[in-house]
Parts: C-alpha cells; structure tokens; sequence
C-alpha cells in the first residue's frame, strides 16, 4: 500500500473516492464542510435524509457527485464529536476502507477531521494507515483457492489543511509505512500452523529479514551451541520435540558505534501442548499463537529496518515446541540454567519462562541499555486485563514508564502490575533453587518474578501479551501487537521527528 498527504481543494482532486467523516447528529468536519459548501450541499441533502447518522460504523456511498473530480463520496461515521479520539477515528475508518477495498476503487482520499495540530495531524494518519493495513489484510496462503478482491485499495491519501500539517502527515505515512509491514511480517508467522511455523522456519525466516541488509546482522545458534553455553533449561522444553530449538539472534546497527543497544526478547514458542502436563484439547490450535512475542521482535526489527532507524537494536529469539514425549520435562525435574541456578519444572506448561530465562542470561553479553522481554507467558493475564492492554512489569520505574506512554499515544496500551519482593516467596521450591510455577493468585506477576531473577544485570521490562497478541471465535488470527508500542518505544527512544 502507499500513502501520502495532499494539499488543496478536496473537490478538484482526481480520486476514485473521497472520504469523508461525519460527526454524530450530521456535524462536518472544516475540510468536509468546505467540500459540501464546493459542491452544492449534496452530502448536506443526504444527511436530511436521515438514513445516515454518523456513528462509528455507519457507512454511506454517493456516486458521481457533481461539480466534483471524485468518482465517489464515501460519508462515514465519526461517532460522538466530544469523545473523538486519533484511535477511534481509525476505528472508525476501518468499515470505511473495508468496503472500498471490496469496490472498484483502486484509490481514495481521506479528509482529514482536525484543522491546525501537527501532532494530532501525524497521530491520525498513523491511525489512518493502521485502519488500511488491517483492512486490506488476508491470511490465505494455506487455502488451495483464495478468492481476493478483483480491484483491492493500493493507495490511501489524506487531505490535510496547510504545509506544516503536510509534512508531519508525510512523516506519519513514512513510519506508518514501515510499521505496517512489521505488523503484516509478524501476523503472517503467527498465522501460520506449527507444522509449517517451526524454529526452524522462523530462524529461516529472520535470516530471509538479513538478507542483503547491510546494517542488520542474523545469526542462529543451534542446540549443540546451546549446550556449550549451558542452556540448560531452554534445552528442557525441546527435548521433547522432534523439531531442534533456535535460538535467533538479530543485530541492527542502525546507531553510533558506541552506543548501547535495546534489547528485544521474544518468546518463540511455535506450538505449546504444555508438554506431560498437557492442557485440554478444547482450542488448543490457538497455542501456535504461542510464538507471537518472537514474531513481533521480529516485525519490530522489519519496522526500525525499514524507517532506517538511528538506533541500535538486539532481538533474541528463543524458539522450541512444547510437546509431550517419553524424553519430555517431567514434574519435578531438575535443570540448570545457563546462569547457574537450579529450577525445579513443577509444572511442564510453564515452559515459556524456561526458555526465556535463558535467553536473557544470552543477552547480558550485549551490554544492553535497556530489555523488553516480550511472551505470551500467562493465561492469568487475559483474566486480568483482557484483550485491551499488554501485562507490563519492570524493575526500572523509568523505563516502564516510557512505556506506558508510548502505548498510550500509539493505542497500543500496556498496564503496570506490581514486581513486590513479596511474591518472589511463591517461587521456593524444596529441592531447586526456584519453582517454576508460583501456585494460586498473581501467576502473571510470579512469572515475571521468574523472570526477575534472569534479568539483574539491565534495566528490563517484560510485557505479557497473551490477551492481545491474538483474537478468538470467529475473528480468530493474529492482531501484530504489540509491534505498534514496540516501535513507538523505540521511535521516541531515538528521537527521531514523529
Ligand atoms: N502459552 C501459555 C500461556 C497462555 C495461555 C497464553 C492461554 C495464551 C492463552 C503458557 O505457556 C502457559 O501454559 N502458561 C500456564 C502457566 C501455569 C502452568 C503456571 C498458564 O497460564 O496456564
Ligand atoms: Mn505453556
Ligand atoms: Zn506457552
């Protein structure tokens, strides 16, 4: 898809469809109101009619309006004019670009709704191209006839009021640009089953990402350079798989020379059966989800690569199967990590925070400014916050921080659960150094208690994306967060103009 922003009068520019929000009791917005005014109050004429409200969802096509360029009009609802938000805005775009994609259309132009604010300017045109990409995104290569859209949307503009307001819009659709094929990268792994999705494709494909990218860096470690290092618990899990375990490692040096890197750590767990202490069958297809925190490291790095980022970045990525197997982890086992201490495998389905472990013991060598591990660690977070925000931990209040920001102006929220010492308790075991389950109450926050005990050496956060890495039901599929609040995060972190 391509994106820029125009200038000038919304009337005279050749598009195959103009689209135009409207507010709630029928409100125009300035550039729309210009437009009807140009045109002879057609949209004005419609919205008497009635049919067409203007709440977030509605949808309205007017055909060969006169004294237009456009082939179209397509009014669309902007709900309620006090709770408008950048993210709704997309939100309610989304139905807009989803039945253009469907016509004939090949191109459209949206009318910007705010008049002067540069930031707000740049906020909903990243919003606006987030609402293309998911509209005009399809999962059917695994489907031995697809039937895509004859005409599909290939270009999105956005009309906007004055020079200045132009060019952040253009910075926007550059990063904009660049997030979205890091969205579409990690949703295509996500999607695709575990029989296909194995370590070794996913180290195949970060390899692919490399390929001829001079500032970006991929290596594989296989599992007898695993060994060598003493990754002993990571080793645990596949054991019981006939799929060798990857650990991938990313390097972009986008950056001075001498400055530290961020970090990326992503659970790659490319099906997760939960091993002997295997989990109900009722959607278990789901658990080839379990590699999202991998898969959006990866998009992440597609994204920075891409804006050509000045930053220096390491994605670690330890993938592996979690299958039971007569050489599977048992209850009660024992394993070293590569850090030294000793884990006692209570319970086989906790598997993501031993291979995490150690990678994050991997990822000291790198020196690194700052960790974000990111998993779909626990079930116990969708309990608690559900599909709209990312579990967040830390134990640097700075860095939880920045992130808590930049998912609150991305809307790629995150929410901040407590590290006490107090719960570290619930990890003793009687015969290891730590459990690898905490027991009743807090299982997200003792996760990231394991964790805690790995990540001493940096300034770390971890989120846990099992509740919005990916939807159920019938809309089931990969939703390509949290690449949105990873890139914010690293945006701001390279202060590059947003
Ligand atoms: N991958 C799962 C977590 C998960 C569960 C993500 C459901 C998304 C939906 C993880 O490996 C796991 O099985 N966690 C266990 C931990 C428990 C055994 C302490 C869980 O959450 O049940
Ligand atoms: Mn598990
Ligand atoms: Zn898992």
């Amino acid at each position: 898809m391509e994106y820029s922003c125009k200038l000038g009068a919304a009337e005279k520019i050749r598009t195959a469809c103009l689209v135009v929000g409207v507010y709630q009791n029928g409100h125009l917005t300035p550039l729309g109101q210009a437009l009807d005014t140009a045109i002879g109050d057609q949209i004005k004429r419609v919205l008497k009619r009635r049919d067409f409200s203007g709440e977030s969802g509605q949808t309205q096509m007017l055909y060969e309006p006169r004294g237009c360029a456009a082939v179209r009009i397509m009014l669309f609802g902007l709900g309620d004019k006090k709770s408008f938000s950048p993210s709704g805005f997309g939100r309610s775009l989304l139905p807009a670009l989803q039945l253009l994609d469907k016509t004939d259309a090949l191109n459209c132009l949206v009318l910007l709704p705010n008049e002067t604010d540069d930031d707000a300017t740049y906020r909903l045109v990243r919003e606006g191209i987030q609402a293309a990409e998911s509209a005009v995104y399809r999962f059917d290569q695994c489907k031995s006839e697809s039937t895509p859209p004859k005409r599909p949307l290939k270009r999105v503009d956005f009309l906007v009021h004055s020079r200045t307001q132009q060019n952040a819009g253009n910075r926007a659709a550059d990063h904009g640009r660049a997030i979205g094929l890091g969205i579409r990268l990690t949703k295509d792994l996500a999607n695709l089953p575990g029989n296909l999705c194995t370590p070794t494709y996913l180290a195949e494909r970060a390899q692919v990402l490399g390929r001829g990218k001079r500032k970006l860096k991929v290596s594989v470690l296989t599992e007898k350079q695993m060994q060598n290092l003493g990754m002993g618990s990571l080793l645990s899990v596949s054991r019981g798989s006939r799929q060798p375990a990857k650990l991938i490692v990313l390097e972009y040096r986008g950056g001075r020379s001498r400055a530290k890197p961020v970090a990326l750590v992503g659970k790659g767990l490319t099906f997760d059966a939960g091993g002997i202490s295997i989990k109900p069958s009722a959607n278990m297809d789901e658990m080839k989800y379990d590699m999202c925190g991998g898969a959006s490291v990866l998009g992440t790095i597609a994204a920075c690569v891409e804006m050509d980022l000045p930053i220096n970045l390491v994605g670690v990525v330890p993938s592996s199967e979690n299958l039971p197997d007569g050489d599977a982890n048992k209850p009660g086992d024992i394993v070293t990590s590569m850090s030294g201490q000793t884990i006692e495998i209570l319970n086989t389905d906790a598997e993501g925070r031993l291979i995490l472990c150690d990678a994050l013991t991997y990822t000291e060598r790198f020196e690194p400014a700052a960790v974000v591990d990111i998993a779909t660690l626990t079930g116990a977070c969708i309990v608690a916050l559900g599909d709209q925000a990312s579990g967040l931990m830390a134990n640097d209040d700075q860095l939880a921080d920045e992130l808590l920001a930049a998912g609150t102006a991305c809307g790629d929220r995150s929410w901040r659960l407590p590290l006490w010492d107090e719960y570290q308790r619930q990890l003793d075991s009687n015969f290891a150094d730590m459990a690898n389950i905490g027991g009743k109450g807090a299982g997200t926050i003792t996760a990231a208690c394991f964790l805690s005990r790995f990540t001493k050496a940096f300034k770390w956060a971890h989120l846990d994306i099992a509740g919005t890495a990916w939807n159920s039901g019938v809309k089931k599929g990969a939703t390509g967060r949290p690449v949105t609040l990873l890139t914010e995060f690293l945006l701001r972190r390279s202060k590059v103009k947003m």
